[in-house]
């Protein structure tokens, strides 16, 4: 009697660590300690046994129920406990899958890439040029000198490296470009990211992008950039746009102009956007002057060329009505999640 007491222990304690789940323990209380156990046969049998032998069996089986249900709490307590991820069977794969959250492209890349494939379109390939500049690449080489006071247009973050700067714009590129490619004729577009020094309103941000475009050969003239530039317009608004050139000044370029597009909200009356003039301005082009030629290492009794600079955080505002460049970094999912 006594043996198979102790048998029963055994085997019911080995079949106790092999339960590796909820189900599986439950079943093994009701096998073991259940009503319908053998102990609990045992248990309720004693009165059967010779009277010698009631307390010696009935001692013994009492401390074997004890011992079981000790183990069964506590092997319990660590199935509970564990991540069900490392369970292998508690993972219910019948459960529909979570859905996973698809990423979209910032709104600023959306217009970058519908510009990049107007200008490749027409010829144009894509420069790349760094965004920590020289003084002398961002400013000097482009026909503004230091203490200059065209310099005002571009205020500027200096580094701790005196005449290292961060580029106010993407013209330096265009030195970089004429050095690479010269004498050779140039069909290039220059986009990223450009710093200014300035206050954040919601009409100017600290950093924000530029694509600059240059074109170079020999007999450019400028009804070349008035033609391509008003079939960027009409590609990138829509193909009524209407465009007027206005003179500027940019001290890299001779002549200069800045581009309007005829307002679209109103097209043209005048209204909140265009501030009544029925016009917005879309960006800075004009001739390269002689001198950012030379800079370039072309010869400007020869070569000829146009250049222009934009910003598709601009053209984004127009395109999408968004009133705010705030929004552009503010990474709210709710403005980003609209395009
Ligand atoms: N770099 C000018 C700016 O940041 C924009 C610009 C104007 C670029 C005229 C040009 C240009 O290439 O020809 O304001």
């Amino acid at each position: 009697m006594i043996e198979k007491l102790e048998k029963l222990n055994s085997i019911a304690i080995s079949e106790l660590y092999k339960t590796s789940d909820i189900n599986a323990i439950n079943l093994w209380h009701t096998k073991h300690l259940g009503k319908k156990s053998h102990l609990m046969a045992y248990l309720r049998n004693l009165g059967q046994l010779p009277a010698q032998d009631r307390p010696k069996v009935g001692k013994l089986a009492n401390e074997i129920r004890y011992k079981l249900e000790n183990a069964y709490d506590e092997h319990k307590n660590t199935l509970v406990s564990q991540p069900t991820t490392t369970n292998k069977n508690s993972i219910d794969i019948t459960l529909p899958g979570r859905p996973i959250n698809r990423g979209r492209l910032h709104i600023t890349n959306i217009v970058l890439r519908k510009i990049y494939s107007i200008w490749a379109d027409m010829g144009f390939q894509i420069y790349k040029s760094r965004e920590i500049e020289t003084d002398e690449l961002n400013f000097e080489l482009l026909n503004i000198p230091k203490h200059h006071p065209a310099r005002d247009m571009w205020d500027t973050f200096h580094t701790n490296t005196p005449g290292v700067i961060l580029r106010t714009h993407t013209s330096p590129g265009q030195i970089h470009a004429m050095r690479t490619y010269c004498p050779n004729p140039i069909r290039v577009i220059l986009p990223g990211m450009c710093f200014r020094y300035e206050q954040i309103t919601a009409r100017s941000e600290i950093q924000f992008n530029q694509v600059e475009g240059l074109a170079i050969g020999t007999n450019i003239r400028f009804s070349d950039l008035k033609g391509t530039l008003s079939t960027f317009a009409q590609r990138i608004f829509n193909k009524n746009t209407k465009t007027r050139f206005r003179a500027s000044h940019f001290p890299f370029t001779e002549p200069s102009a800045e581009m309007d597009v005829e307002c679209f909200l109103c097209s043209g009356k005048g209204c909140g956007v265009c501030k009544n003039t029925g016009w917005l301005e879309i960006l800075g082009c004009g001739m390269v002057h002689p001198t950012v030629l030379s800079n370039g290492g072309y010869d400007p009794n020869k070569h000829t060329g146009f250049a222009f600079g934009m910003g598709p955080e601009r053209i984004a505002m127009l395109k999408y009505g968004i009133d705010d460049i705030r929004y552009f970094w503010g990474n709210d999912l709710r403005f980003l999640e609209q395009f």
